[in-house]
């Protein structure tokens, strides 16, 4: 049978900024993903779109263009309601650790496929496998049977789910087009519609630390991902919250664990106890409950609970001790006063540089190392004290990562300006 187009077509109609056919998106994509579009010419077509960009209506058809392309999970059979959540990614950003468990607690299911890091951003998968034993992939039906019995799942997603999108975000990846709204918004909705959650709260950050270093690309991008969650019929709401400056007091993998699991006990630093509770309010709203304080079942330990058995049943152990790194350097406070402000995309290129991310999708990543901040934008710091650790298995990875923190902290006299952490709500 001859084909319905040619990649030259669709790739030179986007580069004249015209509108694509849903014809010629179910075409491109799918011939994409079958081998027959090369990599070259969908790269072209990404830059096309970055440049000129797609309307509501071929993003939508891009999103279920590459939901066909793969498998769709169900769990309306599940004895209780399922919500998600998304983060685009932060520094720091360990909010799905407490808030999976916690949302669970309260009686919702939470079927979280997670990615690894790449870049200055962390992956929650590579935090989670600094536990002894802890494995990420899992059948559909260990995840099934996972969500009926603990009721959170955090794992990596299959092989067969939005295919299409594993192919074109490798392919972005390296072409220079990750940016792109209309890409960005379809990558990340087609896998959370093909997983197949009721209800989805996304998280979308921004700033320094962000892909969206404006409120205006943040929120442009979050109605977007709103409308394609809401028209496929996924209850699905944003917060656009702070990534100016990296959340808690840790980057890495281990480290930010044991936050996680501070937060768990009742403890831990306070902006990642309010975003955890925001975030499980959302997410508990979106799936119809209004009626449980997430808040006061951190407070009781049914959280901590919900925690040790999800971790448990992964193979992983929530007693055992975390690895730590081998070698460690401490940054005094260069001068006494208030920290103004401390960047987080300087904080996350550190952690990145010191083995705690990766550059390429197949680097191992060390569990020990990271950064450890002692002060907080606000907080009062005194010269010579320790305002920063940094921590690796390799000491000649010291002198980058102070490279990367240089600039991006300022101690000063009076208050530090005060920017709120959840800047808005979509939706
Ligand atoms: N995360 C995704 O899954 N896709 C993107 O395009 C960007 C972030």
């Amino acid at each position: 049978m001859s084909s319905p187009h040619d990649a030259i077509e669709v790739i030179t109609a986007k580069r004249d900024a015209g509108e694509l056919s849903d014809s010629q998106i179910d075409w491109v994509i799918d011939a994409y993903t079958r081998g027959d579009v090369a990599d070259e010419q969908m790269s072209a077509l990404a830059m096309a779109i970055l440049l000129n960009g797609m309307n509501r209506r071929e993003i939508a058809r891009w999103t279920g263009a590459m939901i066909a392309s793969g498998e769709r999970m169900d769990f309306s059979s599940l004895s209780r309601g399922t919500s998600d959540k998304h983060s685009t990614g932060g520094v720091g950003d360990k909010i799905t650790l407490p808030l999976a468990p916690l949302v669970a607690a309260c009686g919702i299911a939470v079927p979280q496929l997670s990615g690894r890091g790449l870049g200055h951003t962390g992956g929650t998968l590579d935090k989670l496998e600094s536990i002894p034993g802890w494995r990420a992939a899992l059948s559909n039906d260990e995840m099934m049977a996972q969500l009926e019995s603990v009721g959170a799942v955090i794992c990596a997603a299959g092989d067969g789910l939005a295919p299409a999108d594993k192919k074109l975000y490798a392919l972005r990846d390296v072409t220079g087009t990750v940016e792109a709204i209309p890409l960005i918004a379809s990558s990340i909705m087609s896998k959370k519609i093909a997983e197949g959650t009721g209800a989805l709260v996304l998280d979308v950050k921004v700033g320094t630390g962000a892909f969206m270093k404006s409120v205006e690309r943040a929120r442009e991008l979050a109605e977007t991902m709103v409308a394609l969650g809401t028209d496929a019929g996924v209850r699905t709401v944003a917060l656009l919250t702070d990534m100016s400056t990296p959340l808690g007091l840790t980057a890495g993998n281990a480290i930010e664990v044991a936050e996680s699991v501070e937060v768990l006990a009742g403890g831990g630093p306070a902006d990642v106890v309010e975003l955890t509770v925001a975030l499980a309010r959302e997410m508990l709203l979106a799936a119809g409950v209004d009626d449980v304080d997430p808040a006061a079942k951190l407070a009781d330990g049914s959280a901590m609970d919900a925690w040790r058995a999800m971790i448990a049943a992964q193979g992983g152990d929530p007693d055992a001790p975390l690895p730590t790194a081998r070698e460690q350097h401490v940054v005094p406070a260069p001068a006494s006063g208030t920290l103004h402000r401390l960047d987080a995309m300087a904080v996350g290129l550190a952690a990145w540089r010191l083995g705690a991310g990766r550059a390429r999708k197949e680097d191992p990543v060390q569990a020990g190392a990271g950064v450890v901040w002692h002060a907080r934008p606000g907080d009062r710091v005194v010269e010579g004290q320790p305002l920063f650790t940094l921590l690796t298995d390799e000491p000649e990875r010291f002198d980058r990562a102070l490279a990367s923190l240089e600039g991006g902290y300022d101690v000063g006299d009076g208050p530090a300006p005060v920017s709120p952490l959840v800047i808005d709500r979509i939706g």
